[in-house]
């Protein structure tokens, strides 16, 4: 049985769906996707996640102004995330949606497991309140206004769930001792030792206040809030409660932006302590991308869009600006000047230029065939050196997840051969015997430190390395390329160049901005003018638009009665349905109910319920249903619990 390779799980954060992904959202990803490259290319079995954050108040005011139901709205926006990713050729394995089926079950069964095991208790919360937009606002003092609105805030308590984080203090602390490497960079790891060490006060993990949110199971109205739901989704991601089965969990690292490193690495290691369960090995948190020394956002008008760049520079272009300009873990500043600039110099003129001046000339001197090495001279001695002892730099740099380290090690042999090219002149050399045979050992050396080059920056670099490969007449995929193996000198003689292709032409700085800046500002337009992508697919909704308002004598119209149930069956090859019979008062009422996956039938049997009794009867699956019996539609899922009363109420009593 051939060995089962060593896995690697690594996930971005979920992105919330109540705006669209701009480039700092893309720094993660393309991060991400650039050590998935990586891993694969040194024979790990990768699975890379990412996903939407689709729950909470947010979202609810979002889909308002929408004016479409929030299972519309999230459905919209996960997908233009979704299709953003595949687009830029930075999709992921597996993209979580929170309200997935899936996740719902993985979110309620991690807080069963906390539950179980003595972490979770009911409590209050009080904070400030607005009335207006049915939230809490966070960090607010008593007589400040709500943020978004400008109303003044009110003071409110509610019943709350709460997790016991401060029983982790120490165990944290231990895993942190024990676990070095657990929070990088290292400054971001004293920031959180600091902060467990002052103390940890227990955090309201559910609200009551928030509709559109997983349901807390028989505790309605409670959903779970914020990160006990999100950060599940690193594990719902890979089999949730049946993690075991895929293999994957847990996480090898978890890929975050500096503002949500504590919830990765107190709150979550905690969640998970509690329920008993592995925890991820790292959280690597980089820095900001900022625009003129701010962070980006949507209200400050200051977001740059990736598309826009890809489409006139190419994604390699970005995916190298990116991991080259700033060192990871720190803050870097974008601006539109230094990415063309540096597709200029490093792309066009660096990487670009050596590839197809080393291919013209074979192609010239040697009929489109790799030359074969003759005598060496030691300066070919010490190019070869040179592109050697880059393997193993480079690898290393990949492995600390220095990218810039390891480009700037790459960029550094590319340099290093135009100098050699530009000394050795194999173009004024003639077409003698021995001058051809120093033209062939000159250019089998350049095109075999393109090849390395090409294998070591693909995973920065994935469309441009590939077609170098191509060009070198390399057959076996790239991506699938074992970098363990790579070493000077493999380059065969006599092999088939491919065609030559311009990999980055050069631009014109101020024209390149101006059309980027441009393309933007149509995507950004357009994007506000129609809040639901046209592209998106409709979802059916789980919860209703505003309806319209209607007069009494419209709701008299409905007879809506008490009624016992008097038996209740499953019906064969309708998985959802069950039979019941209803006593209403004036008769027995054969009525199908829609709650199969959520009650047992005897649970049911004497249970007072609400039933609307002038309904047409139709036909269900073959078995007539007179009547209708009455339950609110929870959660995401759609959930249906019945309604009932909290007195004993006479069978057969209308409701008005
Ligand atoms: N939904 C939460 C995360 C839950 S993870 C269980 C969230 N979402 S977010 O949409 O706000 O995304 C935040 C992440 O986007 C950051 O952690 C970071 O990875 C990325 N970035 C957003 N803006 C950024 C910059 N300006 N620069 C770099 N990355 C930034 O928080």
């Amino acid at each position: 049985m051939p060995e089962r390779k060593e896995k690697f799980y690594l996930t971005t954060p979920i992105y919330y769906t109540n705006g669209l992904p701009h480039i700092g959202h893309t720094y993660t990803t393309v991060v991400c996707d650039t050590v998935r490259r990586y891993k694969r290319m040194r024979g790990y079995d990768v699975v890379m996640t990412t996903g939407t954050d689709e729950h909470g108040v947010n979202v609810e005011r979002a889909a308002k102004k929408a004016g479409i139901p929030e299972s519309e709205f999230v459905a919209n926006m996960a997908e233009a995330w979704r299709s953003l990713w595949d687009e830029l050729g930075i999709p992921a394995d597996e993209f979580v949606r929170t309200t997935d089926l899936n996740h719902v079950r993985a979110v309620q069964w991690l807080f069963k497991l906390c539950k179980e095991n003595g972490y979770v208790y009911k409590g209050h919360y009080t904070g400030q309140y607005c009335i207006h937009d049915n939230a809490f606002v966070n960090d607010a003092k008593p007589g400040d206004n709500c943020p978004d609105c400008g109303r003044p805030l009110e003071t409110l308590t509610e019943e709350n769930y709460f997790f016991k984080l401060s029983a982790f203090q120490k165990p944290l602390l231990d895993f942190y001792r024990k676990n070095p490497d657990f929070i990088q960079p290292e400054s971001r790891k004293n920031e959180i030792v600091s902060f467990v060490e002052g103390g940890l006060k227990d955090l309201s993990i559910t609200r009551t206040t928030i509709r559109w949110g997983i349901p807390v199971p028989g505790e309605e109205p409670h959903v779970f809030y914020v990160w006990f739901d999100a950060l599940t989704a690193y594990l719902s991601a890979v089999g949730g409660p049946d993690y075991e089965k895929r293999g994957m969990w847990p996480a090898d690292v978890h890929f975050v932006g500096k503002d949500i490193i504590r919830f990765h690495t107190v709150y979550w290691p905690a969640f998970l302590m509690a329920a008993m369960l592995p925890l991820p090995k790292q959280v690597w948190a980089h820095g900001w991308f900022l625009m003129d020394a701010a962070k980006m956002s949507k209200s400050k008008g200051n977001v740059v869009l990736p598309r826009p760049i890809a489409n006139l520079l190419g994604m390699d272009a970005l995916r190298y600006f990116m991991l080259r300009e700033v060192v990871f873990g720190q803050d870097g500043n974008f601006s539109y000047d230094s990415l063309v600039t540096r597709y200029n110099s490093d792309l066009a003129n660096g990487l670009g230029n050596l590839a197809s001046r080393t291919a013209a000339l074979i192609e010239k001197n040697f009929a489109g065939k790799v030359p074969k090495p003759a005598e060496r001279q030691p300066q070919d001695d010490a190019l070869a050196n040179g592109a050697q002892s880059a393997i193993g730099e480079v690898l290393e740099r990949f492995d600390k997840m220095e990218f810039a380290r390891a480009l700037e090690a790459i960029w550094g042999v590319i340099a290093a051969a135009d100098k050699y090219l530009t000394t050795e002149q194999p173009w004024a050399l003639g077409a003698s015997e021995a001058d051809q045979s120093r033209k062939g050992t000159i250019l089998w050396t350049t095109a075999e430190l393109l090849r390395i080059v090409a294998a070591l920056a693909h995973p920065v670099l994935p469309d441009s390395t590939a077609k170098v490969w191509a060009l070198l007449g390399q057959t076996t995929p790239l991506d699938s390329f074992e970098l363990d193996g790579l070493r000077w000198g493999q380059l065969v003689p006599g092999t088939t160049l491919g065609k030559l292709q311009t990999l980055f032409p050069r631009v014109d700085k101020t024209e390149a901005i101006e059309r980027i800046e441009a393309m933007a500002n149509e995507e950004l337009s357009s994007a506000s003018a129609a809040p639901k992508p046209a592209s998106a697919p409709a979802t059916p909704a789980a919860a209703p638009a505003v309806p319209e308002k209607i007069g009494i004598e419209d709701f008299a119209k409905v007879e809506m009665r008490v009624g016992q149930i008097k038996t209740a069956e499953r019906i064969v090859g309708a998985d959802k349905l069950l039979k019941l019979t209803v006593d209403i008062g004036t008769e027995i009422r054969q009525i199908c109910a829609g709650i199969a996956q959520f009650y047992e039938p005897e649970s049911l049997i004497g249970r007072k319920v609400v039933v609307v009794v002038n309904l047409a009867p139709r036909k269900l699956r073959g078995v007539e249903s007179n009547g209708m019996v009455v339950a609110a539609s929870v959660g995401p899922e759609g959930r249906p619990v019945l309604a009932g009363f909290l007195e004993d109420v006479e069978v057969g009593a209308r409701l008005k």
